[in-house]
């Protein structure tokens, strides 16, 4: 099985005041293990509204999602949850770190509620924090590091559970393009050591480049773009 994860007739509709949005209109998509794929499309096209599907965030109005060949909405809530925390890393545009927390203690939670020790916890995710060369900042809280910084913890936070997926919607949309492409440069670099698979949606070109496949998402559907 070479497939990580399979999409078939994928719909999502959300309600509007005298009518139905349908955004998704019906997406086949397969990512192989190790790919590195990048979804582009306007805004409001619906890219995080797929990313939030493929990461168990949210449910399709129809279709079905498979994740290492099983349907990943036949089981339970708690096997959701499970599958979202250990098989699952998202990084988002605007970090989403615990402001009152510092860089080690948001970086460990994921192992916390995996049920881990705290001290096992706490050197995992000092481990992890050496990943992305921060570990000099692990006592400090997100407020008083900068946007490279903070999108570096967000990173070690969503791959301190040795996930499979990696999931980044806008990683580098709030940052100045040296940042974001150092940005990309140690995600690139965790991808393929910590072997991968990862979808990054953004709007930028110069992001995308870095992928092996491209995807443009247009009315409700997906397509695959020659190689640039
Ligand atoms: N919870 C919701 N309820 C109703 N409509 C929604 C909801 N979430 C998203 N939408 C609508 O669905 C469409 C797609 O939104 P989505 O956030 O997926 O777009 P996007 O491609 O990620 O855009 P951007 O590039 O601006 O982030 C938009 O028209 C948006 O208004
Ligand atoms: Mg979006």
């Amino acid at each position: 099985m070479n497939k990580i994860v399979r999409a078939e007739g994928l719909c999502k509709d959300y309600p509007l005041p005298k009518d139905i949005l349908r955004v998704l209109d019906g997406i086949n998509f397969e990512l192989d293990k190790g790919d590195f794929v990048a979804v582009m499309g306007v805004s409001g096209v619906g890219k995080t509204t797929l990313l939030n599907l493929l990461g168990t965030l949210d449910k399709p109005t129809e279709g079905r999602i498979f994740f290492d060949g099983e349907d990943i909405f036949s089981g339970s809530e708690k096997e959701l949850a499970e599958l979202r925390n250990r098989k699952i890393g998202f990084v988002f545009q605007f970090y989403h770190l615990l402001p009152e927390f510092t860089s080690l203690e948001n970086v460990s939670f994921p192992l916390l509620i995996r049920g881990k020790g705290r001290s096992e916890a706490q050197a995992r995710a000092l481990e992890m924090l050496r990943d992305v060369s921060l570990e000099e900042k692990a006592h400090i809280k997100p407020g008083k590091l900068s946007g490279g910084e903070q999108q570096r913890v967000a990173i070690a936070r969503a791959l301190v559970n040795e996930p499979k997926l990696l999931l980044a919607d806008e990683p580098t949309g709030n940052l100045d393009w040296k940042t974001g492409r150092m940005i990309l440069e140690l995600i690139q670099e965790l991808h393929q050591r910590k072997g991968l698979s990862s979808i990054v949606v953004t709007h930028n070109e110069k992001v995308a480049q870095f992928c092996n496949k491209v995807y443009m998402m247009e009315s409700g559907s997906l397509k695959l773009l020659p190689q640039l």
